[in-house]
């Protein structure tokens, strides 16, 4: 009978790929058949095509029907290519215009009432439509904010196939995307005003979230320390807009968020001990971003650190230093980005009480228990604290400060370094390459002994040493500093005494 032709995107990686849906309609033996490297959920699409079609009352051919995906040699996952194919397959039966479908791009699931539904990875397939030339993106409505988010793209917003086929037969005016509803509220953020006391973790998490440095709490159990890093989202400074964008693909590609529009807030994620290293930096066998890439621009608290199994703290080291996570799978490389502030709890001991009379621990255990840590992460923490128990005064008092005033000062500091770093890619302190150090980190006489002197006594690493500097700039950064001064580099040195936190509770 006759051929026609859809283009979709898949994704890949956390970008998209341009497909050329191609369906060829012949007499034959009834049979539906698709090829071009699809995962299961595109060969069960064709259940979900024949009911969708037969459901909104268009005609399903009784023919030998074939759809091919192009380029074959790219791999095809999830059901975001139903549309399409629906699309093709009524232009090759003759109930749609052909000519339309050159008009636009279409992307979305369907139901097998023929309602269309958003899928991953909207915001990349609009830039992959917009990169490869399209002029318009056909979605299901419930995606539409996030395509358009991309300029220069006409979007139109779809609520089901029977909709979809009167926008391309021109019966009626492509529907706009849904406004958005003002602000939208998210969940109200934890504040630091529940804290009582801590008045040097509270401090070590100011700073932290100043510079973007990675933070360590170690203490007993009970004295706040998820607490703590539960409440660092909100003294973190806005998204940048730029860095807003890239959150929502990354979330959206990982089916976090689907649709909504731009993300607002630097995500935390906290997963469980139990991850295994590929869902804490991503693979599998379709690959998809892992919780490192979903804390991107935001924070990965790790809770009980040495819960974690050595395989993945070892799997962290590569998006630590790189800041994104390179995977490989059948020939194809994917990059996922992964910038993120690594926060980590642990008690000092198994029992939690080392260096108190409860503790319970025998010496071995507790040695043991601190190499498990020590290995891949203690050297790439920049702050240590000891999160000891609040005094009964404490509990009973008021609390230091509030989220709003912690706030303050971090955006105050950050604003420093967005023009210390202006016209490179670098965003905090933390990032500062050892070059950068030299020319933005720079101590006068004392500073240098000082700090030669702690490097002697405490063994540091060059690493440590350029940890510390680092630190020491977005302490004066906070101070309203230009120089850095000794008193400065001292609060640095003292959020890093060797492994400080931990010897402190010994
Ligand atoms: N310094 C503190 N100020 C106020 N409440 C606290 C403090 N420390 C602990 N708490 C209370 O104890 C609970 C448990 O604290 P949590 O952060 O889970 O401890 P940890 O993670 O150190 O074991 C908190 O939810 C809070 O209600
Ligand atoms: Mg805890």
């Amino acid at each position: 009978m006759s051929l026609a032709r859809a283009v979709t995107f898949a994704i890949d990686g956390i970008a998209s790929r341009r497909v050329l849906v191609e369906v060829d309609v012949r007499v034959g033996l009834p049979a539906f058949t698709i090829v071009g490297c699809g995962d299961m959920s595109v060969r069960e699409s064709r259940e979900r095509i024949r009911a969708a079609l037969l459901n909104s009352g268009f005609e399903f051919p009784a023919r030998r029907i074939t759809a091919n995906l192009a380029p074959a040699a790219l791999r095809k996952v999830g059901p975001g290519f139903d549309l399409a194919i629906a699309c093709a397959l009524l232009a090759a039966g003759g109930q749609v215009p052909v000519e339309s479908l050159e008009r636009w791009a279409i992307f979305g699931e369907l139901s097998l009432g023929g309602e269309v539904r958003p899928c991953r990875g909207t915001l990349a397939v609009a830039e992959g439509a917009r990169r490869a030339g399209s002029t318009g993106l056909l979605v299901p409505r419930a995606a539409a904010r996030e395509a358009a988010l991309v300029d220069g793209l006409s979007i139109a917003a779809v609520g089901s196939l029977r909709e979809v086929v009167a926008v391309l037969a021109g019966e009626v005016e492509p529907p706009a995307p849904p406004e958005a509803q003002g602000e939208e509220p998210g969940e109200t953020l934890d504040d630091l005003d529940d804290v009582r006391g801590h008045l040097l973790p509270i401090r070590a998490l100011v700073v932290a979230a100043a510079g973007g440095h990675n933070l360590l709490l170690a203490g007993p159990p009970g004295t706040g320390k998820t607490m703590l890093a539960r409440r660092l989202p909100s003294i973190l400074p806005p998204l940048t807009h730029p860095e807003a964008v890239e959150v929502t693909r990354i979330h959206s590609v990982a089916g976090l968020r689907m649709g909504e529009g731009l993300a607002q807030r630097r995500p935390l994620r906290a997963p469980h001990h139990t991850i295994s290293a590929s869902g804490l930096v991503g693979g599998g066998s379709s690959p998809t971003p892992g919780e490192v890439s979903m804390a991107h621009h935001g924070v990965l608290f790790l809770d009980e650190l040495s819960e974690f199994a050595r395989t993945s703290l070892e799997a962290l080291r590569q998006p630590l230093e790189d800041g994104r996570v390179v995977v490989v799978r059948s020939q194809r490389t994917a990059i996922y980005p992964a910038r993120f502030m690594l926060v980590a709890s642990t008690n000092p001991c198994p029992c939690g009480h080392a260096g108190s009379p409860l503790c319970r621990c025998m010496e071995g255990d507790v040695l043991r228990y601190r190499r498990r840590l020590s290995g891949p992460l203690l050297d790439r923490m920049d702050l240590l604290v000891h999160v000891a128990r609040p005094s009964a005064a404490e509990l009973a008092g008021e609390s230091l400060t509030s989220s709003a005033d912690a706030r303050a000062d971090v955006a105050r500091s950050r604003a420093v370094q967005t023009a210390r770093f202006e016209g490179t890619p670098i965003t905090c302190n933390a990032q500062m390459p050892s070059r950068l150090l030299r020319v933005h980190a720079g101590l006068d006489e004392t500073g240098e002994t000082t700090l030669a002197r702690a490097y002697d006594r405490e063994h540091l690493s060059a690493r440590g040493h350029h940890r510390i500097l680092r630190v020491a700039r977005t302490i004066a950064d906070l101070a309203g500093a230009e120089a850095i001064g000794v008193k400065h580099l001292i609060e640095a040195l003292q959020f890093r005494q060797d492994t400080g936190a931990l010897e402190l509770a010994a």
